[in-house]
């Protein structure tokens, strides 16, 4: 077998010198509300307005994603870390997390610096990741809260 030009190793610790945002992915699959911690969000395109992020193949909740017609992406505050543990675990649970409904039925986390009401637009399976595109429907930004950010592993 052909060796690998980039370990796994240097693959990550070469991203994690990429500050990112945190947002927490959310659905609501049959009224069970799930949600994800996800970094790997990113703007896409303005006219139409498309934002991606990717998710994990190996993701217990994928198949639900993929059948979800309507996701909320929620950017975290400052003083949300805790938040972002709470959806980065296998056993995952919404602990004390306030959320509210959207018009879609999604559940939008509260006191986020953004929530974002998207439509799924297109799935693109690469690599060990899918990359979901959505449209967002409708914008919620607090402007008095300063985003939660990630980098080299650590919250900031
Ligand atoms: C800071 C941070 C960013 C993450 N970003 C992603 C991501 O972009 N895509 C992804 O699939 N998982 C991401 N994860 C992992 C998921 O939050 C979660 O841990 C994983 O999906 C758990 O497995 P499960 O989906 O089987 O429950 C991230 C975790 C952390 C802590």
């Amino acid at each position: 077998m052909k060796k690998k030009q980039v370990s796994n190793y240097s693959f990550k610790k070469a991203l994690s010198k990429f500050a990112t945002g945190i947002t927490i992915i959310t659905i609501n699959s049959k009224n069970e509300f799930i949600g994800k911690t996800v970094n790997s969000f990113a703007s896409l395109s303005l006219n139409p307005p498309l934002v991606l992020f990717s998710l994990d193949k190996k993701s217990s909740s994928l198949k639900k994603f993929l059948e979800s017609k309507y996701i909320g992406i929620n950017i975290l505050s400052k003083k949300q870390k805790n938040i972002s543990q709470y959806f980065s675990n296998k056993k995952e649970t919404w602990g004390d997390t306030n959320f509210i409904l959207s018009k879609e039925n999604i559940p939008l986390i509260k006191n986020s610096v953004v929530n974002l009401s998207c439509k799924t637009f297109k799935k693109l399976p690469n690599g060990d990741h899918v990359i979901f595109i959505c449209k967002v429907v409708s914008i919620k930004i607090d402007k008095s809260l300063k985003p939660l950010i990630y980098l080299n592993n650590k919250y900031y």
